[in-house]
């Protein structure tokens, strides 16, 4: 049987950053009331031009670069997004895959939220260990900034552009195997994050004719109490699955959607300070490109180790929700 192993890793934050201070001059809020509720400080914003595939290309360059695998081998390639270049197609997957110069791979996009990547993985894996696949290029990549309503003060704060990209091959090796993916969904909490507008499910009227756009719409009080839960009781029971404690991971790298849910949940799971990885501050919330940029940002600075076991977990609008205990197995 074929394993899944998690190859290397990449990312790109387009230039521009916008500030707490910025946004202050644009809605009722403060950067001590961002800062205090959420962690967030500032967030990169994607040129006007600059297309949710380019971030993603630019991420996935990357990886490619780093793993070790020849473009012409890679025979998949998946990509979780909420912010589609194109809503409904083509897929954003297929749009990457041709400015990467990848011709006739499967490809196609994954509609997670900030789940996506870790939906992706998933996929990466069941088409590696089914035999169907053997080099899978999963890409995380977000323009929120285009489905961001910035007259919104409670979730213009929040959002930022991005993306992150990883490379998943095939081992016979299992030392090196993607240990387990955990998924779920449960659409009855689907009206706590939304784009409601521009889909068939939209009511006419309510179009945003003007905006021409369809912006994301959060209960986010309600929607923080829920990512509490189901994100810690996730990571308990992936944890548990695999007789794995929580001591021995090295790096807990959990979606970046707020420090105060990052903070909440890693207390529950008992984890200590140095485990838990948090770059929200710097990028805000960037749904499915958050955890392939955490974990880049771990890569550059040295600090993720050659077969090291990362635990990922996420959160997102579905709802849906997933964990997963990763070895990164480099071949280079
Ligand atoms: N600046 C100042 N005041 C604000 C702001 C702001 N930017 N936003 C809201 N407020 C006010 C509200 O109007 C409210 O005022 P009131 O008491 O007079 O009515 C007060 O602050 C409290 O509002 P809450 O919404 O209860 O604030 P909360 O502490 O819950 O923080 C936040 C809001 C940051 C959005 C938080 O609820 C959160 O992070 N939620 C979860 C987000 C999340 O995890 N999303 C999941 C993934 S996203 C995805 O899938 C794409």
């Amino acid at each position: 049987m074929a394993y899944a192993a998690f190859r290397s890793i990449g990312a790109y934050v387009p230039e521009k950053i916008l500030t707490n201070d910025d946004l202050s001059k644009m809605v009722d809020t403060s950067d001590e009331w961002i800062t205090k509720r959420t962690g967030i400080k500032e967030r990169h914003i994607a040129a006007e031009n600059e297309f949710t595939s380019d971030l993603g290309v630019k991420a996935a360059q990357k990886a490619l670069e780093r793993s070790g695998i020849a473009l012409e081998d890679i025979d998949l390639v998946v990509t979780a997004t909420i912010s589609p270049d194109y809503f409904c197609m083509p897929s954003t997957a297929t749009i990457i895959a041709n400015k990467l110069g990848i011709k006739g791979a499967t490809a196609f996009d994954i509609t997670a939220a900030c789940t996506g990547f870790i939906y992706a993985l998933s996929v990466a894996k069941a088409f590696i260990e089914s035999g169907m696949k053997k080099n899978v290029l999963i890409v995380g990549a977000e323009k929120l900034s285009a489905i961001t309503d910035y007259t919104d003060r409670g979730t213009c704060i929040l959002f930022g552009d991005g993306a992150g990209a990883a490379v998943i091959s095939a081992t016979d090796n299992k030392e090196e195997a993607i240990i387990d993916v955990h998924t779920g969904a449960d659409g009855e909490y689907a009206d706590l994050l939304m784009t409601p507008n521009g889909g068939t499910g939209s009511a006419h009227d309510s179009l945003d004719a003007e905006a021409g756009t369809c912006f994301m719409q959060m209960k986010g009080n309600e929607t923080f109490k829920v990512a509490v839960r189901t994100l810690t009781k996730d990571v308990k029971e992936i944890l548990e699955d695999n007789n794995i404690k929580s001591e021995d991971i090295k790096h807990f790298i959990p979606h970046q959607a707020n420090l105060r849910i990052i903070k909440a949940v890693g207390e529950a799971l008992k984890m200590r300070e140095d485990q838990v990885v948090i770059t929200v501050e710097k990028y805000g919330n960037t749904s499915g490109a958050s955890i392939p940029m955490a974990i880049n940002d771990l890569y550059e600075s040295g600090a993720l180790e050659k077969g090291e076991i990362m635990l990922l977990d996420a959160f997102g609008g579905g709802l849906t929700w997933g964990s997963a205990l990763v070895p990164f197995a480099p071949l280079k």
